[in-house]
């Protein structure tokens, strides 16, 4: 699979039962304690590989580190990432750092996958529900922790969540025969579910009401503080997105979040919906039914 899907990774076929599934990511801090940054950096570069169903073998370090700051911060970011690719089954293999003035970090990460398992943005289709695993305003609260409006204790779910693998929540979507499957970062919840509808050429319907959101995100932005990139992906959706009547404006706004290390959306068949839930009850507590694929020009309708 190349470049003329935007799929979460790359998948390259080596024989008839496996293929090699690529990504790399990286950021810079979204979060002050080093560790925690290290965790979902490590956690978000992983779940481009869970998102096509794949099971992650080895990863790459790729470091920018200012050589003025203390290099026990690095070491604590270096231990949160390597921390969550050990849960994840992985190995960190080496990597490379440069000098930079804005710390980043991330990971490129070779992963297995079966290539009748592979989970990708063009194979919804009409009748299937879709399931979101994480609540959506990271990065809302990000940018509130920036301006120093929170602490990381007032947000602390958010940031577990953002540490939290995607692992678990793909298990599911492969137990219960999804094969359309994306994770919501950047492009926020609507974004990444255009790519699905568009490289699937169905529509989608979201209750606006089910999406699990965190509720301290609301509060800022009533106050209209909102990351950049929340406007950038509102833009670029102009015309795609349609109201199903009065709906309220902070809430259509976290659609727009760009999440990082956000769950997984999963279009799961109608008759598996019940069994994906109660397995996903534990795994990923926040995770609920958020809409339908439908028939349709790419398109969503928001109710
Ligand atoms: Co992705
Ligand atoms: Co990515």
């Amino acid at each position: 699979m190349g470049l003329d899907t935007p799929d979460d990774a790359a998948v390259y076929q080596l024989n008839s039962q496996h293929a090699l599934v690529q990504t790399v990511d990286f950021f810079t801090p979204i979060v002050n304690d080093p560790f925690l940054f290290g965790q979902i950096a490590a956690a978000n570069a992983l779940s481009d590989i869970y998102a096509m169903g794949g099971r992650p073998l080895v990863a790459l370090n790729i470091v920018a580190f200012p050589c003025k700051l203390d290099f026990s911060i690095l070491r604590e970011i270096l231990r949160g990432g390597k921390e969550k690719v050990e849960e994840a089954g992985a190995y960190i293999i080496g990597g490379h750092t440069v000098d930079d003035d804005e710390p980043k970090y991330g990971l490129a990460i070779t992963g297995l996958v079966n290539p009748d398992e592979v989970t990708s943005l063009d194979k919804a289709k009409p009748g299937e529900v879709l399931i979101l695993t994480k609540p959506l305003g990271i990065g809302i609260l990000a940018t509130a922790l920036k301006a120093d409006l929170v602490t990381e204790k007032d947000i602390e779910e958010a940031i577990l969540n953002a540490a939290y693998l995607n692992k678990g929540a793909a298990e599911v979507a492969l137990k219960v025969g999804a094969k359309a499957v994306t994770d919501i970062t950047g492009f926020g919840f609507l974004g990444h579910l255009f790519e699905m509808l568009k490289a699937s050429n169905v529509a989608a319907e979201i209750e606006l009401e089910k999406v699990p959101i965190y509720e301290k995100a609301l509060e800022f932005v009533e106050m209209g503080i909102m990351p950049a990139g929340l406007h950038n992906n509102r833009g670029f959706l102009e015309g795609k997105v349609h109201l199903g009547g009065k709906l309220q404006q902070v809430l259509l706004d976290m659609l727009y979040d760009p999440e990082t290390s956000g769950g997984l959306l999963i279009s799961v068949p109608e008759n598996r919906v019940d069994e994906a839930l109660s397995l996903l009850k534990d795994e990923s507590p926040c995770a609920s039914v958020v809409g339908k694929i439908v028939e349709g020009t790419p398109s969503v309708r928001v109710i």
